[in-house]
């Protein structure tokens, strides 16, 4: 948080102000100041105030949870942009065009889930040996320690 110039209160938000025109909580908006993800200014007064660049900040971390992006990741993504300047389109365009490769990546790991799902669907045997979904990774681990396909005569 930093200090607030002379004639620069004028064009600084309320919490209010920016959730009412975020459409996000002021709870919410504490939350990503505590993570963060934001900053404000204190008045006087010492009450929080937002530069207006907080608006398309707050617009890239929903719409980054939108698709499921971790508030985590969502935060070193942020961090990793030059600081002290509003976020730009460019910004947005390379951050959209990474989370997008996240959200491919998320999807084809679901298709392949429901694919394996299909197969359980009225199954039940929920065997570790050969139900896909219970021992996806470790099937073999039960023959024996070792790359078990790769030495025929293991
Ligand atoms: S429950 Fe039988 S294969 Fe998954």
């Amino acid at each position: 948080m930093g200090k607030i110039e002379p004639g620069q209160f004028s064009r600084l938000l309320t919490v209010g102000e920016v959730a009412a025109r975020s459409g996000v909580a002021v709870s919410a908006l504490h939350f990503y100041e505590a993570r963060g993800l934001i900053e404000s200014q204190r008045s006087r007064g010492n009450q929080r105030r937002y530069a207006r660049e907080v608006l398309r900040r707050v617009a890239i971390i929903k719409v980054a949870q939108r698709v499921g992006i971790p508030l985590a990741e969502v935060q070193e993504a942020l961090q990793s942009l030059p600081q002290g300047r509003p976020l730009t389109a460019a910004d947005w365009k390379m951050l959209s065009a990474r989370w997008k490769d996240d959200l491919d990546t998320r999807i084809r790991r679901l298709q392949g889930l429901r694919d394996q799902f299909n197969g359980c669907i009225g199954c039940g045997c929920l065997s570790m040996d050969s139900c896909p979904l219970r021992n996806p990774w470790d099937r073999l681990s039960s023959e024996g320690a070792g790359p078990r396909l790769l030495d025929p005569d293991d």
